[in-house]
Order: structure tokens, then sequence, then C-alpha cells
């Protein structure tokens, strides 16, 4: 296991104005900040990012709500930082998700979840390249 983690703070959060919020979460929580970028994917970047999803029934919709506005994209560092992140953001649902979860806070739906946690060690490795140049991770 790493002690590397990658998230993004997705379109809606960001309408909603909560970068700051939940970055103090995150922070709070014992997260340091490897590297971090606002940022906007294209529709192109969000196909690649999601291509897993690419067969499900929502990957449209992902993509489009993906791309809708800008996104804070980060590579969190903590032990055991998959795992951690994914207890401090809540499940997929905020619906299921627990209370003081950054999700149950700040997610309006399953589709609509404010932000992202890599799954595996492997997973945040690929994600955090996808976003980030070696020379950008600190
Ligand atoms: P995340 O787990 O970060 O990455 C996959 C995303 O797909 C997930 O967050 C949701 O934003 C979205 N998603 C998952 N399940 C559904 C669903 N049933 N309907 C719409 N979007 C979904």
């Amino acid at each position: 296991t790493t002690n590397r983690t990658f998230t993004m703070i997705k379109p809606d959060a960001v309408e909603n104005g909560h970068i700051g919020a939940i970055l103090e979460k995150i922070t709070a929580a014992g997260f340091k900040i490897a590297a971090m970028k606002y940022t906007h994917l294209s529709v192109r970047d969000a196909q690649a990012f999601y291509a897993i999803h690419s067969e499900r029934p929502f990957f449209g919709e992902l993509v489009e709500f993906m791309t809708r506005g800008p996104i804070v994209a980060a590579i969190l560092e903590k032990d055991n930082a998959v795992e951690d992140f994914r207890a401090l953001i809540g499940a997929t649902n905020p619906s299921e998700a627990a209370e003081g979860t950054i999700r149950k806070l700040y997610a309006s739906n399953i589709a609509e979840n404010a932000v992202h946690g890599s799954d595996s060690d492997e997973n945040a490795a690929i994600e955090g390249a996808f976003h980030f140049a070696a020379r950008e991770v600190f």
C-alpha cells in the first residue's frame, strides 16, 4: 500500500462554492497536498479518465457532468491514503453516506457526488499521472 491517493472536487461542488470547505475537511483529516490544480476537463479528457465506465448506462451523463465546469484535481498524501480518503468522503451515493462525510455534507445525488476518490493504489497512481506531470508533484 502506498501513501497517496487522487481526488477531484467535481463541478457541482465547485458551482456550489464548496472548494474551501472541502479542502478544509481534507487537510483537517491529516492529508497533505502533494499536487493540486484548478482545471476544466474536455470531453475527450473525461472519456479517457472514465474509460473503465464506458459501457455503463450512465457514461454519457457522467462525461457531460464532469465537463460542465471547472474542477479541482489533487494528489493527497497520508498513511493508508486510499482507504482513509474513501472513509472521509463516504459512499458513492450521498443518501447512503455516513454523517459528517464530505458527500453527506456536500453532494446532491449519486451522479453529482461532489468528490472523487481513487478506489485502489493502482488507480491512484494511474489517475494522478493522468492529471499531473512528475514535476508538478511535490
Ligand atoms: P466516482 O465513484 O468518483 O466515479 C464514477 C462516477 O460515476 C461516480 O463517482 C458518479 O459520479 C458516477 N456514477 C456512479 N453511479 C452512477 C449512477 N448510477 N448514475 C449516474 N452516475 C453515476
